[in-house]
């Protein structure tokens, strides 16, 4: 798939305050699957950021036990990556400085993307960077919070509300100018919340428009497709999220793409129900529960097995699956020499649902000047 692709050969590392990331590959927060069992999976296969799962800073700040639980990191894990959403200036510094204060993370990302309708309802989320005075507020109050520690600061957004509400270069600017480390784009609007395609262009107009490196998100599903954005935008690096879902080699490849070798991870089926297995075994151990970490498993089961040869009652089963015993015993039933389905390589996976309108508070549109917290947009839930 790498064949006749340029590779980015030019590219530089990630600079991200005091620290330097090869390669500039992150692995996008994504909640219910970012945890610290798939992103030691991730790591293992190559170098890069890997975000935690989204953390809301009211919960945070509260100090909620499972929010506590889920900011943990491995020992290993040297660069910890920790994404915070919020709404509140005040309560996004307060946040910052917990993490500053007690040494929690490393980085911290802001998640300006979410489209839910329940977050932006409230002018939380994707809804938010509209409100231009409030966003560079939150965003300034992170950065100066945080900066004692040395922790830098980004920030990831979409395009805008809709194609008529566009905010991704206003919000760009003003993120840079309050001192964020980088701006990751996801491109494309609220409205079209995981369907389409992302429109790369924008990418390449955000990377012209900045001075601090833009990272590049969206419909990234092979090395390729990092390279052909990297080559098609400019962009100082790439986001990957839906395209690891159930293949955490993806990240061997996009190493291996930026040290310049044309390699593509093709596991047997065998290999793939060595690392399910593996999956399944750290997040029972991350989640502390048997029962807790099989069923928590079972989302990525359709992933992983994507495209290969599993009968209809086998699926059904690992779908059901109750104890690692039990997986474990299921996964021994696959055809272990059962090659690559090729046909599935660049395939989008995950959620890919239909555009909708934007649910926003009364009056949001009109006001763009209006630096009012809005109500109840904070979460109450950490990981979305
Ligand atoms: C299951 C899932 C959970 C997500 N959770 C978050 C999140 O907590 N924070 C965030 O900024 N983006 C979240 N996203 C968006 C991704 O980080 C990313 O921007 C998006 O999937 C587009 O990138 P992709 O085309 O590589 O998947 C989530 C996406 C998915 C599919």
């Amino acid at each position: 798939m790498l064949d006749g692709v340029t590779l980015a050969t030019s590219a530089t590392p990630l600079t991200l305050g005091k620290h330097q990331v090869w390669p500039p590959v992150v692995l996008a927060p994504m909640a219910g699957i970012t945890n610290v069992a798939f992103r030691r999976l991730c790591r293992e296969q190559g170098g890069g950021v890997y975000v935690c799962e989204m953390i809301t800073t009211r919960a945070l700040v509260e100090r909620i036990p499972k929010t506590l639980k889920m900011i943990r990191f491995a020992p290993d894990e040297g660069f910890r990556s920790l994404q915070l959403y919020g709404v509140d200036p005040d309560v996004t510094a307060a946040a910052a400085r917990m993490i500053a204060e007690e040494d929690l993370a490393d980085h911290i990302d802001l998640n300006f993307g979410c489209p839910v309708p329940k977050v932006t309802r409230r002018g939380g989320g994707s809804a938010l960077p509209w409100r231009r005075k409030l966003f560079g507020r939150i965003v300034r109050q992170a950065v100066q919070a945080a900066a004692p520690a040395g922790i830098p600061v980004t920030v990831k957004m979409r395009k805008g509300i809709d194609d008529d509400h566009l905010t991704y270069v206003e919000a760009g600017l003003i993120a840079q100018e309050a001192g964020v480390a980088a701006v990751a784009l996801h491109a494309r609007t609220a409205e079209q919340r995981y369907s389409g395609t992302a429109d790369w262009d924008a990418i390449a107009t955000l990377k012209q428009a900045l001075d601090v490196p833009v990272l590049g998100n969206g419909d990234i599903w092979e090395a390729a497709d990092a390279m052909r954005m990297v080559a098609h935008t400019g962009v100082d690096g790439v986001v990957v999220g839906r395209g690891c879902l159930g293949r955490p080699w993806l990240f061997k490849d996009l190493h291996a793409a930026y040290d310049g070798v044309r390699s593509q991870e093709l596991p047997s089926l065998g290999e793939v129900a060595a690392i399910m297995s593996r999956h399944a075994h750290l997040l029972v151990e991350a989640l502390e529960d048997e029962r807790h970490g099989c069923a928590d498993f079972r989302k990525h089961i359709a992933w992983y097995l994507k495209g290969f040869p599993v009968g209809g009652d086998l699926r059904r089963s690992l779908s059901m699956v109750a104890s690692l015993a039990q997986l474990d015993d299921l996964l021994g039933k696959l055809d272990a020499d059962a090659p690559f389905p090729r046909e599935s390589l660049g395939q989008p996976r995950g959620r890919i649902n239909a555009p909708g309108k934007v649910s926003l508070p009364y009056g949001w549109l009109d006001s763009r000047d209006d630096d009012t917290v809005p109500e109840g947009a904070e979460m109450d839930n950490s990981g979305g």
